[in-house]
């Protein structure tokens, strides 16, 4: 998310003529774009912000900026935490940087702008071949731990003649393949559904796989899975946060679904989408966690048995209820049940790439290997990495590579 709205604050002033810079020391201006997802997020941010200081004091001309989430909560007090940036812009104020820049504002952009969805902004993509395309902003679900309700306001949908529009533009400038962005997109509503949406990217020619990210479990409905079943390029991969196996924590953690529920739409997704590979996302020490808790979140990775895990430590955002909860857990215990989550998922990611082996799957080609000419590198439609002897031409090639041997993170494979 935070690396398109890079591409959005790019594109905005490529549009106004100004260009990216090889380096810092080459650029007038410097943009931070921040996240505020998780502390260690924010005290990086705050050690790279703390060494521009002294190239400011050097060159008083340089402009310093800082966008994204940490710019929207603290707005002002940035200034007071590091009076040599010149201003400061959130995430649903990008369309503003122009004026900033220029000095025709007062240098804070950080209001909520309910316009945000309407706002076509330009997009520079880094990217070729893959492009990320925002189908709505916000979010509504206030998860007690997470801050994004209070960065990135409340939901809203781009309107889908606006988010058709933009993706028949991709497919005419060479993209093959979409991935749908938004905090929550399968509570994607305008005119239509996600569902809906996602029928009429799968009728634009060109387009040849569709992704979203993320999926919230509460609102996978059976049409949705349906939809993504039906469809042809609808990728066969889903995140799904579950973010903890013990329906205590998930009732404190405000996620609106059970366990139970939750294994009930995953058996749904795999019956009716063979194949279909199932990440996730665990927090582990969420106040109030003990050890049944978490051995119930180890349970249910095992019985679920996801393709991979993202797990974090709870991490207290200022502001969210979660952070003001008693019985926070002390960090060396979220440590080791953060080594025994990630530890069982690494074991249950080679084994279900094992399966693979032998198997024959369709791999988009993104380009050469960085760490090997000799060697390509793509996707499967489960968003499995491949990697296979080839050369350059192949990028952008759909093709049909057999599976040779799994790895953890990846698959080696020969072309057929
Ligand atoms: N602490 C730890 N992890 C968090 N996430 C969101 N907020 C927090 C927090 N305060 C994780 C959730 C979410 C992912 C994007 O980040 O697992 O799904
Ligand atoms: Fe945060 Fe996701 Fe919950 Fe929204 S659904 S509050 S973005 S964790």
């Amino acid at each position: 998310m935070n690396v398109h709205d890079s591409e959005k604050i790019s594109g905005v002033l490529t549009e106004e003529g100004y260009s990216q810079a090889e380096s810092i020391k080459d650029s007038d201006l410097v943009i931070f774009n921040t996240c505020s997802i998780r502390q260690k997020a924010e005290q990086k941010f705050f050690s790279d912000l703390g060494r521009i200081k002294a190239l400011k004091r050097k060159r008083p001309d340089l402009k310093i900026a800082v966008a994204g989430c940490i710019a929207q909560q603290m707005g002002k007090g940035i200034f007071r935490r590091a009076p040599y940036v010149d201003f400061v812009f959130g995430p649903q104020n990008i369309h503003r940087i122009i004026d900033l820049v220029q000095g025709k504002s007062s240098g804070i952009a950080n209001d909520d702008n309910p316009e945000v969805a309407d706002t076509d902004l330009p997009v520079l993509r880094k990217k070729e071949g893959r492009a990320w395309v925002s189908i709505m902003y916000g979010c509504n679900n206030f998860c007690s731990y997470c801050i994004v309700p209070y960065t990135r306001g409340m939901e809203r949908s781009r309107p889908s003649g606006k988010i058709l529009k933009e993706i028949k533009g991709l497919s005419e400038e060479g993209f093959r393949e979409v991935t749908l962005l938004g905090q929550n997109v399968n509570s994607y509503m305008s005119d239509m559904n996600f569902a809906g949406l996602l029928k009429g990217i799968n009728s634009i020619s060109g387009i040849e796989r569709i992704r979203f990210v993320t999926s919230h479990p509460r609102d996978l409905s059976g049409e949705l899975i349906s939809a993504i079943a039906m469809l042809d390029k609808v990728c066969d991969h889903i995140h799904l946060p579950l973010q903890s196996g013990s329906d205590r924590i998930l009732r404190l953690m405000n996620r609106g679904y059970t366990v139970l529920e939750y294994c009930r739409k995953v058996d749904s997704l795999r019956k009716s989408i063979p194949g279909i590979s199932i990440t996730t996302d665990i927090i582990t020490g969420f106040p109030g966690e003990k050890e049944d808790d978490h051995m119930m979140t180890i349970k249910a990775l095992k019985d679920i048995e996801f393709d991979g895990t993202f797990a974090f430590k709870f991490s207290p955002r200022q502001g969210t209820k979660a952070a003001a909860m008693d019985s926070q857990v002390d960090d060396n215990v979220k440590s080791v049940r953060l080594t025994e989550i990630l530890q069982l998922q690494d074991c249950i990611t080679i084994k279900l790439n094992k399966n693979l082996e032998n198997s024959i799957q369709e791999v988009l080609v993104e380009g050469l290997s960085d760490t090997d000419k000799d060697t390509v590198t793509g996707r499967t439609r489960s968003n499995k990495i491949v990697n296979f002897k080839g050369n350059g031409d192949l990028k952008d090639k759909v093709l049909n590579v057999k599976i040779l041997l799994a790895r953890k993170h990846s698959l080696d494979g020969e072309i057929l």
